[in-house]
């Protein structure tokens, strides 16, 4: 089972959340983190800022889990443009080792293979971050798929399109396509740290946590993961049955475990 953190707001979720960051990469300069964009992870980045000053995160490499396919990477909303904005500038990271799909139409069939050698190369990622869509995918595994999947190329669904569409001018202007790290990609993350926030997200957070294991639920392959934390505020909590539970659990730790 996942460990289930509920708190307060999700600054105190940054917060938890960068602290376990730190602690990898003092232990491990040249971790590997997998970034997520959207709106869920910014106070992991915000918190993270004032962390690292003073820190040598010059050896820090990073796997975004995802790329819209066929917009420009230069537009402002490209995960490309996103990651380097809200995480690259901002964190002092060397943009030279993070990576994002290769969204690019051209040789889109071979983009998949090559991001999934250059995770292996790297050695695997040590932190995988993921938010949540309100259907359920992580990444952007929309239902149905595989839990064996790699990276690989993707057609959003309308709902996702339609959540999306806040980033973009209007919803026909949100990419079809995306490319994104499989639900195994993400499998083989050593640690994955799930956030989510608000009411909206917790019927989702609900079937991932508690729900059978299936790839109609694609958030619920977590469940698999021997080592899956879930750092979510009271709304996103509000539907999970075991809550008492797992307050319990986590407020009764054992300090040496860590997140
Ligand atoms: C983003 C990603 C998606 C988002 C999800 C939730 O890289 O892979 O799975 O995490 O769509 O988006 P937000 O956080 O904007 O609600």
């Amino acid at each position: 089972m996942a460990e289930i953190v509920i708190v307060r707001e999700a600054a105190v979720a940054g917060a938890l959340v960068a602290d376990e960051i730190v602690r990898l990469i003092r232990d491990k300069p040249d971790a590997v983190l997998g970034l997520a964009t959207g709106s869920t992870p910014l106070p992991v980045y915000e918190a993270l800022r004032p962390r690292l000053e003073g820190m040598d995160v010059s050896r820090v490499r990073g796997f975004a889990l995802d790329e819209y396919v066929g917009l420009d990477p230069a537009h402002p909303e490209s995960y490309r443009s996103v990651i380097t904005r809200e995480v690259v500038e901002p964190l002092g990271l060397d943009p030279a080792l993070i990576r994002t799909p290769d969204g690019s139409p051209e040789g889109i069939e071979r983009h998949g293979e090559e991001y999934e050698a250059s995770i292996r190369e790297a050695g695997g990622i040590d932190l995988q971050i993921l938010g949540i869509g309100t259907d359920g995918h992580i990444g952007f595994n929309e239902p149905g798929s595989s839990f064996a999947s790699l990276t690989r190329v993707k057609t959003l669904t309308e709902q996702t399109r339609r959540d999306n569409a806040r980033f973009f001018d209007s919803i026909d202007d949100v990419p079809m396509h995306c490319i994104t790290q499989g639900l195994g990609t993400i499998l083989r993350a050593r640690h994955l740290v799930l956030l989510a926030f608000g009411a909206g997200k917790a019927d989702a957070v609900a079937g991932a946590v508690e729900g059978p294991v299936t790839a109609s639920l694609p958030g619920s392959a977590i469940q698999l993961h021997p080592h899956a934390t879930v750092v979510v505020d009271e709304a996103a909590a509000s539907k999970l049955a075991h809550a008492d539970y797992y307050r319990y659990a986590y407020d009764n730790k054992p300090a040496w475990q860590g997140l």
